[in-house]
């Protein structure tokens, strides 16, 4: 099996890190956590980008010194991995000793072998921004930041000669599908190196900005930033220092990235690496952006998440579960907390949860806390296992494709049919009617698909999972390295294990923004001009078919209904959607027992914001015709499985 080696982008040490950087760390967080696991020698590298103009001001701002400033705001970064469980085995910085040193001799041997020359250069400077810009940077003339005037310079700086390499880096790019990932972005990277390529200047003067490494063979200039930055992925495992430990780790697996950074790493890095006669990575990864709602997050518009206070609010490991389930990686994502909390409930609360305190539960209960031994499985049991066996291989070869969150979703697919599994089972009545050895087997089956979500998902949940193992009585350290290697041992590891009872794995959480608003009886008129209620409003207003379309009517199943305590008009239920299941509170009580509610297919709201009546969350609502003193549910003409489209 070969190493694996990842990285992160190195962020800027200036930023308040941010959900967009919580997820790059934590998809390569959970990536060679999942390597690590199957038992592979790995490597992961994040750090910060800590020179540069903005560094510079920020500090200067501060009355401080630049390097005294980074060591300041560094520590955001570094806290918030260690909240967040990252295991990075190493911190770059780009201000330490180490790094600075290869970065001066990478470009004496570049500068000696003539790959970078000096050169005569006019352009425009902004000086409110103290910044250059070339000609075609310009928009009408004017600073593209700012919009003011700028001045024409012509000064002299160092160039690397990338245009060289134009013609090998499309070929190679061509030739090599993984090279570039998701494939659209290898297109994008193509279609911008056939617009032709220039040289790239590699230097800044002294006068302009002095936060950087020095060149080596001219003290006036120091590094431009990226260029500076980008070698922290070699520097970072022994280029020029450990030659053994950079030929353990070097070419990279995989360097993620957003795609805001598409082009230095696409571009400008391989043509680096090619003038320093080094392999390239095997796959520069892209992902997406994350919005806020429909939004680009910005500081400006105040929609910033920020991943610590989620952490704090909702727990690590159902943060990153989040992160990783709702972004395919290389598509944008939205975040809003609605659909973080509705997530949270649905997957976390009601199938992993629920299945890992029922089935311990029932051990406690009827098997003195011991996992009884399964005996002979019968068909179903079989299948159940069958499954998670299927999980766990499409968990590797969604690790493979970068495909986490179908990984992800299979294992969860799983979970799903466990609790269903124990609804067609029904250990709570083979335990009244006294059937012990098939009990056993039920229970013993539900214990091995619990330990094997559990091992499955701890690199994306390790702290829960590792309290998950516990409560199976498997030990504090069962989940470290190896651990999907197990997965394949086919041996009974749980029979004779004492579980622990384990009821707030996943606590519900209530959404905070769903509530529908209610009407405010004394609520001041919002405008002179509101409009007053005619008697034309009673008549049915006619909608178009669009309007329609928006609302998504499904079918679905009742697997469980029960009275809500105090309100003797409504029924909680928890029905399944085409593989998810959901809860739902309905105002049927009157009109259906619990009894016969379960085992119906209704047809349901499925795209109703949810909401919480009495202080229960439902999400959704189903159909029901009405009229006085009557109520019939609406259901479907035979049989047709849950999730089906109603219209
Ligand atoms: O660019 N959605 O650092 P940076 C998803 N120092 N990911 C996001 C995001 C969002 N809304 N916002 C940021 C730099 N990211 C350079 C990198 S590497 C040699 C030098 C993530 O602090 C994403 O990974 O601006 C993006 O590429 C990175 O943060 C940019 O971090
Ligand atoms: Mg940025």
């Amino acid at each position: 099996m070969d190493n694996f080696y990842v990285t992160t982008p190195i962020y800027y040490v200036n930023d308040k890190p941010h959900i967009g950087h919580a997820y790059t760390t934590i998809l390569a967080d959970v990536m060679c956590r999942y390597s690590r696991s199957l038992g592979r020698p790995t490597f992961f590298l994040t750090g910060t980008d800590e020179h540069g103009q903005k560094v510079q001001k920020a500090a200067a701002a501060r009355k401080m010194s630049e390097q005294s400033h980074c060591d300041e705001t560094v520590v955001r970064f570094q806290e918030l991995w260690k909240k967040l469980g990252i295991t990075n085995d190493k911190f770059i910085r780009t201000t330490y000793d180490y790094h600075k040193k290869v970065v001066s001799q990478v470009l004496q041997e570049l500068y000696d072998r003539g790959e970078i020359y000096r050169d005569e250069y006019e352009g425009h400077y902004c000086v409110g921004d103290e910044r250059f810009f070339t000609e075609k940077d310009l928009v009408d003339g004017k600073c593209p930041e700012c919009g003011r005037e700028v001045v024409k310079i012509v000064e002299s700086n160092y160039f690397f000669r990338m245009s060289k390499y134009r013609e090998w880096l499309i070929d190679y790019i061509e030739t090599h599908p993984d090279f570039i990932q998701p494939a659209f972005r290898a297109n994008e990277t193509l279609g911008f190196l056939r617009k032709g390529l220039g040289d790239l200047c590699i230097s800044r003067p002294k006068s302009r900005l002095s936060w950087g490494i020095e060149l080596p063979f001219d003290h006036d200039y120091v590094c431009y930033v990226w260029f500076d930055a980008l070698i922290n992925y070699i520097s970072g495992v022994g280029y020029l220092q450990n030659e053994e430990e950079f030929k353990k780790w070097w070419p990279a697996s995989y360097h993620l990235i957003g795609k805001d950074i598409l082009t230095t790493h696409s571009v400008y890095w391989p043509t680096m690496l090619k003038a320093m006669n080094l392999p390239m990575p095997k796959t520069i990864f892209a992902h997406g952006w994350w919005l806020t709602g429909r939004e680009k997050m910005s500081k400006s518009l105040g929609n910033v998440v920020d991943p610590m206070q989620m952490a704090e609010k909702y727990g690590v490991d159902a943060f990153r579960y989040f992160l990783l389930t709702e972004m395919t990686p290389g598509q944008d994502a939205s975040f809003t907390e609605e659909a973080f909390v509705r997530r949270y409930n649905s997957d976390l609360a009601n199938d992993l949860g629920n299945l890992a305190s029922r089935v311990i539960k029932m051990i406690v209960k009827n098997c003195g806390a011991v996992i009884p031994e399964a005996g002979a499985m019968d068909d179903a049991s079989l299948a159940l296992l069958a499954d998670f066996d299927r999980a766990r291989d499409e968990m590797e070869r969604a690790l493979a494709e970068m495909k986490l969150d179908q990984g992800i979703g299979a294992v969860m697919g799983a979970v799903r049919s466990a609790n269903r599994y124990l609804e067609s089972t029904a250990p709570w009545s083979l335990a009244k009617k006294g059937e012990t050895g098939k009990l056993a087997m039920v229970l013993h089956t539900a214990a091995e698909g619990l330990r094997r979500a559990a091992v499955l998902l701890a690199p994306v949940m390790p702290g829960k999972m590792d309290e998950l193992a516990s409560a199976l009585g498997l030990g504090e350290n069962y989940l470290a390295d190896h651990a999907i290697d197990s997965l394949s041992d086919k041996s009974d590891v749980l029979s004779g294990k004492k579980v622990s009872d384990i009821t707030g794995l996943f606590p519900r959480v209530m959404a905070e923004k769903s509530e529908p608003a209610a009407p405010e009886k004394n609520a001041p008129a919002k405008s002179a001009a509101a409009p007053v209620k005619t008697a034309a409003e009673n008549v049915v207003e006619l909608i178009d078919i669009e309007e329609f379309g928006r609302v998504k009517l499904v079918t679905a199943k009742v697997l469980e209904a029960e009275k809500v305590e105090g309100a003797d008009k409504l029924l909680k239920l928890r029905i399944e959607l085409g593989g998810e299941t959901r809860q739902l509170v309905a105002g049927v009580a009157q009109y259906y027992t619990p009894e016969e509610m379960v085992g119906k297919t209704i047809i349901v709201v499925g795209n109703l914001k949810s909401a919480k009546i009495r202080g229960i969350e439902s999400q959704g609502m189903l159909l029901a015709a009405k009229t006085k003193g009557k109520l019939k549910l609406l259901t479907v003409d035979g049989d047709i499985p849950s999730g089906a489209t109603v219209g």
